[in-house]
């Protein structure tokens, strides 16, 4: 008999719709090979059931959101499980195709952990130190890899400017510099600042999405992002890496991420002297042991001007649309969209 697949959507986070739109495209490519028991999680965070039907109807114009009226209930039993309307939906593998806080930070991991049901992708650890930009960047650091320039604060206790401006002058930090909530995702209060008095609106916005906030100094090159595939028993290994060129935007932020999608390109695979490519990866993959990944991540770096290569971030769970980086990336290399999903599933198990 097939196997049985939860597939997870939705959830807390800013990037609720995006993560139905990833889901809606592993169901489909799927449902033929696995039999699939589609879950939805509403902004509150309530676990519901969704049809496969719904599930695979669902398009990026069409920004979907689970909502919870009309829908039976999902609950989870420590060691014992998924279950529907009191009857255990025995699945064999849960697929959390959930981005940001509350999916991709370690919580829904830890939570499947403790029902006894085995997942694709990173563990708690790697999850929780990714979602967190400033303990992602120390851990990177720490394996020798290299990071923007930047200082880290606390927003609880309130935030002075002139003491904010005063590190950044100590620490010798370059105009103009971005602020970042630390868990956020898809960009959202993700700011630049180009002089002192941009930092006090751009340390609001960052501090809608999370307390802990980034300074970082702007830099000046290349986005260059590099998909990480683990399967089981074998060593990680990294994809082509690609590019997101500008076409009119200022920086990579929502809007060219999901509302105007054309102030941005992709270009896989990167335009990248050879050994420029084949470092990127080998750091993408050091990136993934750093950080004590599995099965898959999206490692993003900055190619800077003069040729150095800084991580920007680590994605756990990447966007999973069939025209996402990630999945792009290893078509590249011969693999299809379905293949790629059935090893991750089948390296789960
Ligand atoms: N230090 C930096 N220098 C230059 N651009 C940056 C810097 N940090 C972030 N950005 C820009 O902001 C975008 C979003 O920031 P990122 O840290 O990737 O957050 P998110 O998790 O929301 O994607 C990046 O893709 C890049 O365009
Ligand atoms: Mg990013």
């Amino acid at each position: 008999m097939k196997k049985k697949i939860a597939i997870l959507c939705g959830g807390k986070s800013g990037e609720h719709s995006i993560s139905c739109v990833s889901a809606g495209s592993v169901a489909k490519t799927l449902k033929e090979d696995y039999r699939i028991v589609p879950v939805g999680i509403t902004r509150d965070g309530k676990w519901v059931s969704l049809s496969l039907e719904e599930l695979c109807s669902w398009s990026l114009k069409s920004l979907p959101e689970i909502r919870p009226e009309g829908r039976e209930e999902i609950s989870l039993k420590p060691a014992g499980g998924l279950y529907c309307a009191g009857e255990n939906l025995d699945v064999d593998v849960v697929f959390p195709v959930l981005h940001g806080l509350g999916g991709e930070d370690g919580a829904v991991q830890g939570f499947l952990e403790t029902c006894g049901l085995p997942y694709v992708g990173c563990g708690i650890f790697a999850s929780a130190a990714c979602m967190d930009k400033h303990y992602a960047k120390l851990i990177l650091k720490a394996s020798g890899l290299k990071v923007a320039k930047g200082i880290t604060l606390d927003a609880r206790m309130g935030i002075e400017i002139a003491g904010v401006l005063e590190k950044l002058e100590e620490e010798k930090i370059a105009w103009p510099v971005f602020v970042k909530p630390a868990w956020g995702g898809s960009s959202v209060g993700v700011s630049r600042a180009e002089k002192k008095e941009d930092l006090a609106p751009a340390l609001k916005t960052a501090e809608k999405v999370s307390w802990r906030i980034l300074i970082e100094e702007g830099v000046r090159g290349r986005e260059i992002e590099c998909a990480v595939l683990q399967r089981k028993g074998e060593r990680p290994m990294a994809a082509l890496p690609g590019e997101i060129i500008p076409e009119g935007a200022a920086f990579y932020d929502y809007e060219a991420k999901y509302v105007n999608p054309s102030l941005c390109s992709v270009k896989i695979p990167a335009d990248l002297d050879e050994k420029t490519g084949e470092e990127i990866r080998r750091q993408a993959v050091k990136a993934f042991e750093a950080v004590d990944g599995r099965e898959l991540m999206r490692v993003d770096f900055f190619l800077r001007e003069d040729g150095q290569i800084l991580i920007n971030e680590i994605n756990t769970m990447p966007g999973f649309t069939e025209v996402s980086m990630y999945p792009l990336a290893w078509q590249k290399l011969g693999m299809t969209y379905k293949q790629i999903l059935i090893d991750l599933v089948e390296s789960a198990v």
